[in-house]
């Protein structure tokens, strides 16, 4: 199950999301916003980061106006590696090398077209393990308020 959310900037964007992941036939739940009235990012970021956080969802895809503030919100969310990104190598690398669990993307910097093919590429693509397991779990120490040198 795939977490979605956006502020009212990002709903259009968010429907292409729900398109490409009908046609991947993946399931996933909108955690809102639901309409275009203005309202604010950190509610539907944390929303879906807390989703991700406590099993309920694999994965997020999160959208607002630059995917910037939705993704420091879901970043507060122990356990959350949210990153924004606006080109596909970032989203695949993001994915090998720092198993990112949350992808924010800008609706008014990406068109839909390669906000599709990011989003693609990082549902796709696995982490690779190994020698990058090791900084995952230094980050999960900096979460403990735990020493990590
Ligand atoms: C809303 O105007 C805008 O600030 C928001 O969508 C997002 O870009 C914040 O980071």
């Amino acid at each position: 199950m795939i977490a979605l959310a956006s502020d009212h900037v990002g709903i259009d964007l968010k429907k292409e999301i729900m398109a490409l992941l009908d046609e991947m036939g993946l399931e996933y739940k909108d955690y809102g916003a639901y309409t275009k009235e203005r309202t604010d990012y950190p509610i539907y970021g944390a929303r879906a980061a807390r989703a991700v956080a406590n099993g309920e969802c694999e994965r997020a895809i999160l959208i607002c106006g630059t995917g910037v503030g939705i993704s420091i919100a879901a970043n507060k969310v122990d356990g959350i590696r949210a990153v924004v990104c606006s080109d596909c190598y970032s989203a695949k690398l993001s994915r090998e090398h720092n198993d990112s669990n949350v992808l924010a993307i800008g609706a008014r910097v990406v068109g839909p077209d390669l906000a599709r093919m990011i989003a693609r590429i990082w549902l796709e693509t696995p982490f690779e393990g190994g020698r990058h397991q090791k900084r995952i779990d230094m980050i999960a120490r900096l979460e403990k308020g735990l020493d990590i040198e």
